[in-house]
C-alpha cells in the first residue's frame, strides 16, 4: 500500500528476487499501474509470479502480507509533523485491511512509525504479533554503519549492534553489548554521544544530500518478508504493540522479536545497562504522549 520511493523500491526487490505476486495499491491509481510496468521488466525470465497496479483496495483479497508504505505528503523536521492525518489514513487501511484479508501478517513502515503500529493494531484488531513495524532494523543498520566508519573496521567484525525504542529523535542505541573483532566496543571509543546522535539524526544528514531514504528500509522489509514466505526465522528489533515486555504496556516501540511465517513468535529480553534503560523508558513516554495526543 503505497507505491511511492520506499513502496516502489520493496516491490522491487520482491519482483527481481521472484519471491511472490506483488499488488501496488495507490491512491493516484497512475503512480501505481506505472511503477507496477518499470518493476515487471525486472521479473527473471524463470519466475512464476507478476506484479500489477491498483488504486482498488478489494484486490488485496488473500494477501499473505501487507505492507504500509502510504504517506500523505512528505514531512521535513520530524517524523510526527503529519500525524493527524497519517494517523486517520491508517485507521482507514486498517477497515479495508480488516473488510478484505483480515488473517493478513501487516508490516508498517509509513510514519510515524510506532504509533501507526499502534493505531494500526487497534483498529484492526488483529492479533498484535501480526502487526510488525519495521524501522528499528534501518536504525540498527545505520548504527552498524557508523560504527564501522568511526573505527574503519568492516561491519562483518561488528556483533550484537542494535537500536530500541521509538523510530524517532529518543532511539536508543545499545553499545553495552556491541563487540568489535571479539572485543567490547567500550574499549574503543571514549563516548556514545556521537555515534547516537549521528544515528538518531542520520536521515536528517541523508536529506541534505538526496530527497529521501528508500533503499535501506527496503532492504530491511524485503528480509522480513523473505522470513516469512519462505519459513526462515529472522531475529531483527521491531516494533509491536507492548503487553508488559519491557515493563510498557498501551505502547509500540521497537524491541527485539523473532518473526517466523506466522508473524512475531518471540519478544526476546537484552540486557541494558542503566543510561540505556532509562533512555528506553524515556522513549516510550515519548511515543505514549503522541498516542494520547491523538485520543484527546
Ligand atoms: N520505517 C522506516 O524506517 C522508514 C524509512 C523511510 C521512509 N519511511 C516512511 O515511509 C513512508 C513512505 O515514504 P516514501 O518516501 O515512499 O513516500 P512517498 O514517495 O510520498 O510515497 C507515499 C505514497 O503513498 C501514497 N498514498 C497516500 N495515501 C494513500 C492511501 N490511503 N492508500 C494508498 N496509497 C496512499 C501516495 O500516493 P500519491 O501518489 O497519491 O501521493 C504516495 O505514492 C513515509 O511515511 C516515510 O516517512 C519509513
Amino acid at each position: 500500500m503505497g507505491s511511492g520511493r520506499v513502496g516502489a523500491s520493496i516491490a522491487f526487490l520482491c519482483v527481481s528476487n521472484a519471491l511472490d505476486d506483488v499488488l501496488l495499491v495507490n491512491r493516484n491509481k497512475n503512480k501505481a499501474i506505472g511503477e507496477a510496468l518499470d518493476i515487471a521488466n525486472a521479473i527473471p525470465e524463470n519466475s512464476k509470479f507478476s506484479i500489477h497496479g491498483t488504486d482498488d483496495y478489494s484486490q488485496i483479497s488473500g494477501s499473505d502480507i501487507v505492507v504500509i508504505t502510504a504517506s500523505v505528503g512528505v514531512y521535513m523536521k520530524d517524523r510526527t509533523e503529519n500525524i493527524v492525518l497519517q494517523v486517520k489514513m491508517i485507521k482507514e487501511i486498517a477497515q479495508k485491511i480488516k473488510q478484505y484479508c483480515p488473517s493478513t501478517i501487516v508490516l508498517i513502515v509509513s510514519n510515524p512509525l510506532d504509533v501507526l503500529t499502534y493505531f494500526f493494531q487497534k483498529e484492526s484488531d488483529l492479533p498484535r504479533f501480526k502487526v510488525i513495524g519495521i524501522a528499528s532494523s534501518l536504525d540498527t543498520s545505520r548504527f552498524r554503519y557508523l560504527i564501522s566508519e568511526t573505527l574503519s573496521v568492516p561491519q562483518s567484525s561488528i556483533y550484537n549492534a542494535l537500536v530500541l525504542g521509538e523510530h524517532g529523535d529518543s532511539m536508543v542505541p545499545v553499545f553495552s553489548g556491541v563487540t568489535v573483532g571479539g572485543n567490547p566496543l567500550f574499549s574503543m571509543i571514549d563516548s556514545r554521544d556521537s555515534i547516537t546522535e549521528g544515528v538518531r539524526s542520520y536521515w536528517k544528514k541523508l536529506r541534505s544530500f538526496k530527497s529521501r531514504s528508500q533503499f535501506g528500509i527496503a532492504k530491511n522489509t524485503f528480509d522480513v518478508i523473505d522470513s516469512i514466505l519462505h519459513k526462515k526465522e529472522i531475529t531483527i528489533p521491531a516494533s509491536v504493540v507492548l503487553e508488559g515486555e519491557y515493563g510498557e504496556n498501551d505502547v509500540a516501540m521497537g524491541v527485539p522479536v523473532k518473526i517466523d511465517q506466522n508473524g512475531i513468535c518471540e519478544i526476546q529480553n537484552v540486557k541494558l545497562d542503566d543510561t540505556e534503560s532509562s533512555f528506553l523508558k524515556k522513549s516510550s513516554e515519548k511515543i505514549r504522549n503522541y498516542i494520547k495526543s491523538i485520543h484527546t
